[in-house]
């Protein structure tokens, strides 16, 4: 698939500009802090519908503005499509896709898929399981809308039990252990669901990586999806067994919310001993691998926003990656022109203070 057109009012710093796209590179430069990775995010809205870099909506709208609106136009081998945003000050935001509003996020989820690549990223080896899990998250509820709905679902059920669960702690409400019973069946039954979800996801995604893995440094990946709760009947027990603790601690301990993946190079452990240059090779075969994955299932291949990660790699990733994206859509930015990427089928837009610079 890939993006034609791109309309942003009062978006960032843009207050009113029109992006065109070519299916394959296109290159936004320009010096630090004029807007570039401003578009990235709001191509990446359109994805999942929310910014990869602030869960507040509101700050995407332009200073001093009411609101902002952003319009983007893609094609896929089926059709061409238009979805809108409309982001507003005091209100949640309205997404039209194809004209029409839709209710709820799950219903843009899977349109238009992108991968992301961005220095922030990197965290994805060495920070807290949450990134891990927010990665496989992404990734699997555009390939699969329905584990986005289950998702939901999960996290609702979750909040109530621990809502219950501080009620008891601290309101000493004991009677409300009563009803425990009964969300602690909707948690296992949702919860089990998505560990079996996730973990047939990882298997496919590690023969992907590993393979683009050791293309780029002859070194094996492993991936491995740990999870203490396997079936359902197991979480149950956990459930019941470790209620003391729970009440304690005044949350739930068990179930996919604190699963991880565990990333190994060569057999060992990714977090504890990955160097920089190693960091960099994982989370780029993760990305490709992602992309890959995408195509192979749905047959389209994802649009690729990489955001100043040109120079992060060395010049053996890079001659590696744009051969592997030559043929796609990438959007791309740095400070300068990228010259692995300038070819003839290559757009550069040139960007300063929130506006397309004409040169
Ligand atoms: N809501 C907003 N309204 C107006 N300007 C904004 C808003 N949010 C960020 N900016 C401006 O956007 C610029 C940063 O844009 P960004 O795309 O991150 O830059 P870069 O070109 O380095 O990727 C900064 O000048 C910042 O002040
Ligand atoms: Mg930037």
């Amino acid at each position: 698939m890939y993006i034609e057109h791109l309309s942003l009012k009062n978006f960032r710093n843009y207050e009113d500009e029109e992006f065109s796209f070519l299916p394959k590179t296109n290159i936004l430069y320009g010096k630090n802090a004029q807007g570039k990775t401003n578009v990235l995010e709001a191509l990446y809205l359109f994805s999942i519908g929310k910014s990869f870099r602030t869960p507040q909506d509101r700050e995407l709208i332009r200073f001093g503005a009411e609101f902002s609106r952003a319009e983007l136009t893609f094609s896929d081998r089926k059709r061409r499509q238009k979805i809108e945003i409309i982001l507003r000050r005091d209100r949640k935001k309205q997404i039209k896709v194809g004209g029409v509003v839709i209710q709820k996020l799950s219903e843009l989820v899977g349109t238009l898929n992108v991968v992301l690549f961005c220095p922030e990223e990197l965290g994805l080896v060495k920070e807290g399981p949450h990134v891990r899990r927010r990665f496989i998250d992404i990734a699997l509820s555009q390939l699969r809308p329905n584990y986005y709905r289950l998702l939901s679902n999960y996290h609702k059920v979750l909040d109530q039990r621990n809502h219950l669960i501080k009620k008891v702690k601290f309101q000493g409400a004991n009677s409300l252990l009563d009803t425990l019973p009964v969300w602690d069946e909707k948690l296992a039954a949702c919860g089990v669901e998505i560990v079996r979800y996730r973990r047939e996801f990882i298997e496919t995604l590690e023969t992907y990586a590993k393979k683009v893995h050791t293309e780029i440094s002859g070194e094996e990946l492993g991936i491995e999806y740990r999870t203490r709760v396997t079936t359902k009947e197991d979480f149950l027990e956990k459930l019941s067994q470790n209620l003391d603790r729970e009440l304690e601690q005044g949350c739930t301990l068990f179930g996919p919310h604190r699963d991880d993946l565990l990333l190994t190079v060569g057999g060992r452990d990714a977090k504890t001993f990955a160097s920089q240059g190693q960091q960099r090779t994982i989370v780029l075969a993760l990305k490709l691998a992602q992309a890959d994955l995408l195509f192979e299932d749905t047959g389209e291949y994802p649009v690729l926003l990489l955001d100043d990660i040109m120079s992060e790699l060395d010049a053996g990733r890079r001659a590696y990656l744009a051969k592997k994206i030559q043929d796609k859509q990438v959007i791309i930015t740095c400070t300068d022109v990228e010259p692995n990427l300038s070819g003839e089928q290559t757009k550069t837009i040139h960007i300063r203070s929130g506006a397309i610079l004409k040169d």
